[in-house]
């Protein structure tokens, strides 16, 4: 999943499956320990979740041939919306633009799906580097919350039926 999207040092920013040859690296992934308070503390937990659940899938953050992030998607037949989670740039390669990246690429791929008309996904209030980012985005707030997190949302524009 290559958009031709790269990080500020022009490493090429790609998503993948999270595969036999590649998962202990995803369920490595580690947010900064006083970053633990918004999301896991491993992004195991997350690949657990897409396993056991069958909502979510997870799926790995490449920089280059290297793997730097987690993050997930699933459908909600509740409300009709595409949702991201269990975003997670690795403690060692964050601010240099992959969190960026990995969330334009994670928006392509699900416009590509005919059923996408909003995508959504909610983040701790406190999480301000978060906010930003998904305001960045386009992202804005639908006055829902989740489990006490904000819930933002991006409307997918659709090409008109002929
Ligand atoms: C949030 C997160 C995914 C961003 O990834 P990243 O690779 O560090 O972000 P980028 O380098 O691509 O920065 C993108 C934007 O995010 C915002 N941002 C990221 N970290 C920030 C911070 N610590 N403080 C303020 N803004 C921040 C900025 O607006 C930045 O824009 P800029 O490039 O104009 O400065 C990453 O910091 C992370 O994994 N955090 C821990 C887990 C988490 O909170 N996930 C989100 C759960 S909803």
């Amino acid at each position: 999943m290559d958009y031709g999207l790269t990080d500020r040092a022009g490493r090429s920013i790609a998503l993948c499956a999270v595969d036999d040859g590649n998962w202990r690296a995803v369920a490595d992934i580690a947010p900064r320990d006083e970053q633990r308070r918004f999301v896991a503390a491993l992004a195991a937990r997350y690949l657990l979740l897409s396993m056991r659940g069958g909502v979510w899938t997870s799926l790995g953050v490449l920089a280059d041939d290297t793997v730097v992030g987690h993050i997930m998607w699933g459908f909600d037949e509740n409300d009709g919306a595409h949702w991201v989670g269990g975003v997670v740039v690795d403690a060692d390669e964050q601010g240099r633009g992959v969190g960026r990246a990995a969330m334009e690429a994670m928006i392509r791929l699900l416009s590509e799906r005919p059923d996408c008309r909003e995508i959504r996904l909610s983040y701790h209030p406190d999480n301000s580097g978060a906010a930003k980012l998904y305001a960045a985005l386009g992202f804005t707030p639908t006055g829902d919350f989740e489990d006490d997190e904000v819930v933002v949302a991006l409307t997918v524009p659709r090409e008109p039926v002929a």
